[in-house]
């Protein structure tokens, strides 16, 4: 699906969100720079829009690594990084399964509307889960942004019509992959609401969980504390 998507991938983000991605994103990466990181990984970058925010906004010096397992996905990412001369960014080709660092490596590691690609009936979650748990330091911050579910009966069910009816068909019309973006709709729509998310990630061993809800829930921060 992700070797697929990649050339029209950041536009069609831009038009199904009307660049409110954008905003989420600059959000995460903010709650990820919050511990002052020496040491900050991007998880899932695909083509590496928070590591580029995230890098935008350091001024302490983070060392940034931004990992994922496509490699047409990480070829855009390094283009970009590349144009901004953000050449200090370390890309690594990996699956989150197999995390090539030492346990608790890293100070912050962030991940933006991926999390739900790790989760969603995906048989290898709890592999996943415990690998992030690993390269985090104790005290260390997991920053997730991802869709939710509104609590507002009514926003929840416009969302829904609007994963459904608009973002799968445009989705796949502009992208030429309608699997793709019929797996978005889908997986958002049954997709867990905050308390759910919160529960999954204590039963990892993160032990604060606090959540930010977006535009009244249709996406969250959570930020877990290992
Ligand atoms: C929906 S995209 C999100 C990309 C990016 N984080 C963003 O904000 O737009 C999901 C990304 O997760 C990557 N991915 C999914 N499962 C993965 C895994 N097990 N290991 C590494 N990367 C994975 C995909 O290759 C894809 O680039």
């Amino acid at each position: 699906m992700f070797t697929d998507v990649p050339p029209s991938y950041d536009f069609v983000n831009r038009v199904l969100t009307w660049r409110f991605d954008v905003i989420w994103r600059k959000k995460a990466a903010s709650e990820s720079l919050k511990n002052s990181p020496s040491k900050i990984l991007d998880l899932c970058t695909g083509t590496g829009d928070l590591a580029l925010q995230i890098r935008k906004k350091t001024e302490s010096g983070a060392k940034v690594f931004a990992l994922d397992y496509s490699k047409p996905m990480l070829k855009l990412a390094i283009t970009k990084a590349n144009k901004k001369k953000f050449d200090d960014i370390t890309f690594i080709h990996a699956d989150v399964a197999n995390i090539p660092f030492p346990d608790s490596h890293f100070d912050s590691v962030g991940i933006a509307f991926a999390f739900r690609n790790l989760t969603f009936n995906n048989p290898d979650h709890d592999i996943f889960l415990k690998e992030i748990y690993r390269i985090i330091k104790p005290g260390g911050r997991f920053v997730i942004v991802e869709t939710s579910q509104p609590k507002n009966k009514l926003l929840r069910s416009l969302f829904h019509f609007y994963m459904k009816h608009i973002t799968s068909p445009l989705g796949g019309f502009l992208s030429g992959n309608r699997g793709a973006y019929r797996y978005l709709a889908h997986s958002a729509i049954n997709y867990w609401n905050d308390q759910e998310a919160t529960d999954y990630l204590k039963s990892y061993g993160f032990s604060q969980v606090t959540t930010k809800m977006i535009l009244g829930g249709i996406s969250a921060i959570y930020v877990a504390i290992k």
